[in-house]
């Protein structure tokens, strides 16, 4: 019987300047394009100005045996967020041919160290399809709620457990 090997898994933050960055901005528009926009050049600058400034917030890449292969935000403010609580995980994304490999795990991980190694208790995100996924990483449901009319779980971790 032949061994598969396992894919190494690594994450990093995005510096000003990478090479990576549109690659993320790419990735970004075909998930969330609804809430992003369609402008390419525009969603550059913004990742750009994103990570010009770490203190507070941070864009992380997964590479999967040195491969791109997702994304995951920690911010200070969501997209026009209802709750005033800080800081927020936003726009994990695993490129398709790279998931059900732990990827999303990782970078959600990775992303609540950020958090913690900036002293937050807790970290919150909005979803509505992905809670499930969520709660088996250790998520909790914060509150139903209503975001901009659509139904919407507010959801946390707590990052002291
Ligand atoms: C959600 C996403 C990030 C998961 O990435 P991934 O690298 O495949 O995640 P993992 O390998 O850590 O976990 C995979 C498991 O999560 C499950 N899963 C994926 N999406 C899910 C969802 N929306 N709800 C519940 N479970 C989900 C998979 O079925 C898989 O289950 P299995 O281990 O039993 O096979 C990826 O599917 C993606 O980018 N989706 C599009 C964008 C998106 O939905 N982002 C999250 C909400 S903002």
């Amino acid at each position: 019987m032949l061994a598969t090997a396992m894919a190494s898994i690594e994450t990093w933050a995005l510096r000003p300047g990478a090479p990576e960055i549109a690659l993320c901005a790419k990735w970004r528009l075909e998930a969330f394009g609804d809430v992003l926009g369609d402008s390419l050049e525009d969603e550059i600058k913004r990742l750009e100005d994103f990570v010009a400034d770490g203190a507070q917030q941070v864009a992380l890449v997964a590479s999967c045996d040195g491969i791109p292969a997702g994304t995951c935000l920690l911010a200070p403010q969501e997209l026009t967020p209802c709750h005033p609580v800080s800081p927020w995980l936003a726009g994990l994304f695993v490129a398709p041919d790279y998931r059900r490999q732990g990827i999303g795990r990782a970078l959600v991980r990775a992303t609540e160290e950020q958090a913690r190694q900036r002293g937050n208790k807790h970290i919150y995100l909005y979803s509505d399809d992905a809670v499930a996924y969520y709660e088996k990483l250790s998520w909790r449901i914060a509150e139903q709620t209503i975001w901009h009319g659509f139904p919407m779980a507010l959801i946390a971790r707590d990052l002291r457990a």
